[in-house]
């Protein structure tokens, strides 16, 4: 944390206090208020941490009002253009740019590790068929510290660099495993002369009876899709897995934890919910009621895929999303599709809407990775999976950095309390 010789003076009645401020690289200043309930027996208020920061950190820099996105410095739009996923998971696990020769080992190591445990196939047949694949990952994804002990010794560096490998590597697989289970079909193993979001592809499509070819357009948008969800900075799921980790839990349950906040519809599971609201809309017509819902404060019906806590003039990430739609689409020769109609005229009616325009409302990431994943043939139950595995290299970089933070201590946050005060037990008999 940088130093500063900055103050804030906080005053309570006649007493005052010298508050430290920080300088971050980029960004609003930061108020330590760390000292002030030792010094002046009170606590701050912030339900949804609206204006606190919880960590210092080095992976990720949002600036919402500019639209911007940087992971380790460099843009967001430059990575999806000219990166690729795995070279991105480098980026933000080791905090810079691999030589060729780093990547290749990278690429060799996340390879060797994408098969799971032959006994975790059983894992999966324990649950239902018509089982939400999320509700899959959470089980087999914390199950994975039953398998794999060998990496959950938190103080081992090396463990802990092994546990990453294995998260981002076995996470596909998963992923398509909880897929193949939920449509009734064999699982398929990893290949690994295809690179990661083709294996992805090939384990989620391809079946044992014919032969699977992925298209190389596809298989790049699937990695497009990958890089833009890789990391997104101190967001619910991510602070979820920090405040897990804080207890000295391992890395296997952390994450499990992270996708189990991320599965929320007002997190990762608004793609689902974005792609489910446009075939409730059905049809362009439509579109007018549901503008309508979404602006009625006595309805709590909200337009999915629109608004951010943090962007509030462009999400970058969702400039790339709809340039990779619109490719995926040509290719996929769906321009006729209904729910693509929908999506295109619920857009433009929402942008050129006074109340979306007042309250800085526009499309996320999640809409429009919802109609690519649709057009690729993913049911919508996939969408949030597929988020989590994109995800999974974000809370892995942060738990990572936050395990090597001195200043590290337990998640605790206080609480304004307004219930009752003390008061005496009543017998049972007397109530
Ligand atoms: N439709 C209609 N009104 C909305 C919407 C929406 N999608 N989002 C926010 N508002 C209104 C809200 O009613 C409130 O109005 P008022 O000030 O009159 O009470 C105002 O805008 C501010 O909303 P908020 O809920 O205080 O804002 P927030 O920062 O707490 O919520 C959000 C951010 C993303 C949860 C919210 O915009 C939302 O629920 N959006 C729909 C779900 C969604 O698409 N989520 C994906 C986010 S991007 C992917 C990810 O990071 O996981």
């Amino acid at each position: 944390m940088a130093d500063t010789q900055k103050t804030a003076q906080l005053t309570i009645g006649d007493q005052s206090y010298d508050l430290p401020i920080h300088s971050p690289t980029e960004g609003p200043d930061v108020i330590d208020i760390r000292k002030l309930y030792g010094q002046a027996g009170v606590f701050t208020y912030d339900p949804g941490f609206t204006s606190t920061a919880a960590c210092d950190s080095t992976i990720t820099y949002i600036d919402g009002d500019a639209g911007v996105l940087l992971h380790r410095g460099y843009p967001i739009d430059q990575l999806a253009g000219k990166s690729h996923y795995l070279e991105v998971c480098f980026l933000l696990l080791y905090g810079y740019l691999p030589t060729a020769a780093e990547l290749e080992t990278f690429e060799n190591t996340i390879t060797r590790h994408t098969m799971i445990h032959e006994q975790m196939h059983n894992f999966f047949r324990g649950f239902r068929r018509d089982a939400h694949p999320m509700a899959t990952m959470v089980g087999v994804v914390g199950a994975m510290s039953a398998f794999y002990h060998d990496s959950t010794d938190i103080s081992d560096e090396r463990q802990r660099e092994i546990a990453s490998h294995r998260l981002i590597a076995k996470m596909p697989t998963i992923a398509a495993m909880a897929y193949k289970y939920s449509i009734g079909q064999p699982f398929v193993y990893p290949r690994n002369d295809l690179d990661y979001a083709a294996n992805f592809l090939h384990m989620c499509f391809a079946v044992p009876a014919e032969e699977y070819v992925v298209d190389p357009i596809l298989a790049r948008a699937m990695d497009r899709i990958f890089t833009l969800h890789a990391d997104h900075e101190q967001n619910a799921s991510t602070s979820t897995v920090r405040l897990a980790s804080s207890s000295g839990a391992n890395p296997f349950a952390c994450i499990a934890a992270g996708i189990a906040c991320l599965w929320g519809p007002a997190h990762g599971g608004a793609n689902q919910a974005c792609l489910e609201m446009l075939k409730e809309i059905g049809s362009v017509d439509r579109i007018p009621e549901y503008i309508a819902r979404a602006k009625d404060k006595n309805d709590p019906f909200r337009l999915m895929g629109f608004g951010h806590r943090v962007y509030k003039n462009f999400d970058p990430r969702a400039t790339v999303m709809k340039q990779s739609a619109d490719e995926v689409l040509d290719l996929l020769g769906v321009e006729n599709n209904p729910v693509l109609a929908v999506a295109k005229e619920l857009e433009r009616a929402a942008l050129e809407d006074p109340y979306f325009a007042e309250k800085k409302l526009f499309p996320n990431v999640d809409f429009y990775s919802g109609i690519i994943l649709e057009a690729m043939g993913f049911p919508t139950s996939m969408f949030t999976p597929i988020f989590a595995l994109s995800r999974t290299v974000g809370w892995i970089s942060q738990w990572k950095e936050q395990l090597a933070d001195p200043q590290m201590k337990i998640g605790r946050p206080r609480q304004l309390y307004m219930g009752e005060t003390a008061r005496d037990y009543v017998d049972i008999e007397n109530r």
